[in-house]
């Protein structure tokens, strides 16, 4: 990628499976662009906006997750926010991991009754909630328990506890929604996701998961079983005030799934990358806590003026792309690095980045990214930096 004219390592992409410039991908789009356009179909789904590609996708990924049935989304978030909205009524009590994706926290919103959360993948936490849920409704002698957690934690990279989950199923009676973002394509022996990297794929109800993750794409879908995909189909906000998702997507969608199934190499290669990475960076001492998926979050110690003042070096003097994520996101004092490999990453770009990430920390604990220890970026960039040498300093 170039970004203000210089080539990059980039590692800020979510093309996981390296789909994103796939040739095949790349002819399937362009040759769904020339024959329907953008504006079919013209409609929402369940007037005029279905198609047999439509109805081919979601029998696709039904068969592939191995649920009875799929409904597609066009957007994740949207869709996400939608179903928890659809699922439950006031009588019904949500139970959810704490660091779940503001496509959750933001459904949750529109939920009239009650929720609970539990600390993130603490099991013992997630007990003492789901009995508080089931006292309730025992209590209301009404509603059910959704449980919602993710396959795969985006920001830390550690999977969702779902078998530990799916095993409270023989004790309590709830129903599991997994948003598995980033291990639909990247998990499980064939790609199915988290749920199958885990052996509990039959114990989720609701597997989510977006296409712009490992497909490169956009849209999302939901599979379940029939009955349930039914009811989102005839009840889903987003889908029945919305118009569809337009054929390129659909049909540039069913060649991304015909790939991500039948080309093993591509989820192999990306593990052999976000192994390599993952190793170099282990082994020159950085901390990437712990992830057991390809995400890979470097931690470091520093103020958000010195993360930035990293983060410009690294991209300006060693060509590599990667975003940061610091306070108010994370506590004050904290930097995340937050790499995405993908199966088109080369051994080359890996070395350098572990390079350029060894020579910028040895900076940052010098001291050499604090605000007054800042050269003037203007010398070697142009003006449009100076601002750094201005901001407020974090006391
Ligand atoms: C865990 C998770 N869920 C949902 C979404 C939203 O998906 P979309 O980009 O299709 O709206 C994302 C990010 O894209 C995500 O990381």
């Amino acid at each position: 990628m170039k970004f203000r004219g210089k080539e990059m390592i980039v590692w800020s992409l979510n093309n996981y499976l390296g789909l994103a410039n796939h040739p095949e991908v790349r002819q399937a789009d362009a040759d769904a662009a020339k024959k329907f356009g953008l504006a079919l179909p013209m409609g929402a789904r369940m007037m005029s906006g279905n198609s047999n590609y439509h109805e081919q996708l979601e029998a696709e990924l039904a068969a592939f997750e191995k649920k009875e049935d799929t409904i597609l989304l066009n957007y994740g978030y949207q869709g996400m926010v939608s179903l928890i909205d659809l699922l439950c009524s006031r009588h019904d009590v949500i139970v959810y991991d704490a660091e779940s994706h503001a496509c959750i926290i933001d459904g949750l919103r529109l939920h009239p009754g009650h929720r609970y959360v539990y600390k993130h993948n603490d099991m013992a936490d997630f007990e003492k909630q789901l009995q508080r849920a089931t006292t309730l409704i025992e209590k209301q002698n009404a509603g059910g328990i959704l449980v919602i957690t993710e396959g795969v934690f985006g920001m830390a990279g550690d999977q969702g506890k779902l078998k530990e989950i799916a095993a409270f199923k023989t004790n309590y009676d709830f129903r599991l929604l997994v948003d598995d973002a980033h291990g639909f394509g990247t998990l499980g022996k064939t790609g199915a996701g988290a749920g199958e990297e885990q052996g509990v794929q039959d114990k989720i109800d609701l597997y989510f998961s977006t296409f712009a993750k490992s497909m490169a794409s956009i849209g999302a879908f939901i599979a379940g079983d029939k009955n349930i995909i039914d009811y989102i189909r005839y009840n889903s906000r987003s889908q029945i005030f919305a118009k569809s998702l337009p054929m390129p997507l659909v049909i540039g969608n069913l060649k991304r799934l015909e790939l991500l199934r039948t080309v093993p190499e591509l989820k192999n290669k990306l593990w052999e990358n976000a192994g390599k990475l993952q190793k170099g960076l282990k082994e020159r001492g950085f901390d990437i806590g712990k992830t057991d998926s390809v995400v890979t979050p470097v931690y470091m110690k520093g103020g958000v003026e010195e993360a930035t003042a990293m983060v410009m070096d690294i991209r300006e003097n060693y060509h590599i792309f990667c975003s940061i994520v610091v306070y108010p996101v994370i506590p004050k004092g904290n930097i995340i690095y937050r790499l995405i490999p993908t199966a088109v990453h080369t051994d080359e770009d890996i070395q350098k980045t572990l390079e350029a990430f060894s020579a910028t920390k040895k900076k940052l604990d010098a001291g050499e990214y604090k605000a007054d220890a800042i050269p003037d970026m203007a010398e070697v960039t142009g003006k449009r930096f100076d601002y750094l040498r201005e901001m407020p300093r974090n006391k």
